[in-house]
């Protein structure tokens, strides 16, 4: 019982740094953190992407210094993204033995042996027509793609990744994956599902570092509605049922109440993916003088981190990383 009026004080615990440290809920550590790889065939020297300043497309030669630096900073995985010479209309380069992303798989388990590597495993950077899978008329055959999805997924497998991170937002996806993972002896491969991913309008700088805009059309008959949060937990229980051991949320910062409610509803670890558009925004403002990069940065990642995230992707990796190593 509080005396009548007396003032409850929050401020005193804000009133020095010691005592604000040791309050404090949320905190950051280069642990939390996943950097994403454009790896690109047709390239022999890196290429940075215009809408992304301080990214760039990568050849096959500069995947294993890429990860020696990503090591060296402690931060724990990479998550590779491919662009292959050849494109046609099922994405076959995908399962390719010695595709893109397999060769980049092998470099950076050699650089670095004990960097977790991650496949993004889809079909738009592979498909002429940049949709997620094989068409049906306008529209992508889920089914079809599924078995796609098997052989990109296991050829990942057998070259050597560690975790499996399938984006087309197929319905059964992580189930046909699973199954096929365990039948070829890669129980151990963890699948990191894109469960809940929206069809939006932040995708927009990434999709110029693939190239892999549709050609005709968009995602939504396969990505989320970003007005519906309900659906979310629907995606996200569906891929707990399927076998899945880590979930996404994608994008991060339009979607911290799905952060939040995805992990209330499950027990597994929860990755966010702080998308190309939010980079090259908080980017175009830091540039123009108009904010304060890293302090902003650091807030954003805090906050994806207080909304219920355990692991972030996430271009500013690099410099969070170096921030935080640099106390
Ligand atoms: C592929 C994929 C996309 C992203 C990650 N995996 C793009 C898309 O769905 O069009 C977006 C990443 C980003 O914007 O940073 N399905
Ligand atoms: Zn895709």
């Amino acid at each position: 019982m509080h005396k009548q009026n007396m003032i409850i004080r929050p401020r005193r615990t804000r009133q020095n740094a010691t005592i604000r440290n040791m309050v404090r809920e949320t905190t950051l550590s280069t642990h939390d953190f996943i950097y994403p790889l454009f790896v690109d065939e047709t390239i022999s020297d890196p290429v940075p992407v215009a809408s992304m300043p301080g990214v760039s497309r990568i050849p096959l030669s500069c995947v294993g210094k890429a990860v020696e630096e990503v090591a060296s900073l402690d931060i724990p995985g990479i998550i590779l993204f491919g662009i292959p010479k050849e494109k046609d209309t099922t994405g076959s380069s995908g399962w390719d033995k010695h595709g893109i992303v397999q060769e980049a798989i092998r470099a950076a388990k050699q650089a670095s042996p004990e960097t977790c590597v991650i496949a993004d495993t889809c079909f738009c950077e592979y498909t002429d027509h940049g949709h997620c899978g094989v068409l049906d008329g306008e529209t992508v055959d889920n089914d079809v793609t599924l078995i796609n999805l098997c052989k990109e997924a296991l050829s990942y497998a057998d070259a050597g990744v560690d975790i499996i991170a399938p984006s087309g937002m197929m319905d059964g996806m992580v189930d046909a994956i699973r199954t096929r993972l365990d039948h070829d002896g890669h129980q151990n491969v963890p699948i990191m599902s894109y469960a809940v991913k929206y069809a939006s309008g932040y995708f927009g700088p990434f999709r110029d570092a693939v190239d892999s805009s549709p050609g005709f059309g968009d995602r939504a008959t396969y990505q989320m509605d970003p007005a519906n949060a309900r659906e979310a937990l629907r995606e996200a229980l569906l891929d707990v049922e399927e076998g899945a051991d880590i979930l996404m949320v994608k994008p991060a910062l339009a979607y911290m109440d799905i952060i939040r409610t995805v992990k209330d509803a499950t027990h597994l670890p929860l990755a966010v993916y702080n998308v190309s558009g939010e980079y090259a925004m908080i980017k175009a403002a830091a540039e123009k003088g108009w904010i304060d990069e890293q302090r902003v940065v650091l807030e954003t990642m805090t906050g994806f981190k207080r909304a219920g995230a355990d692991m972030i992707i996430s271009y500013h990796a690099l410099d969070v990383a170096r921030w935080l190593n640099d106390g």
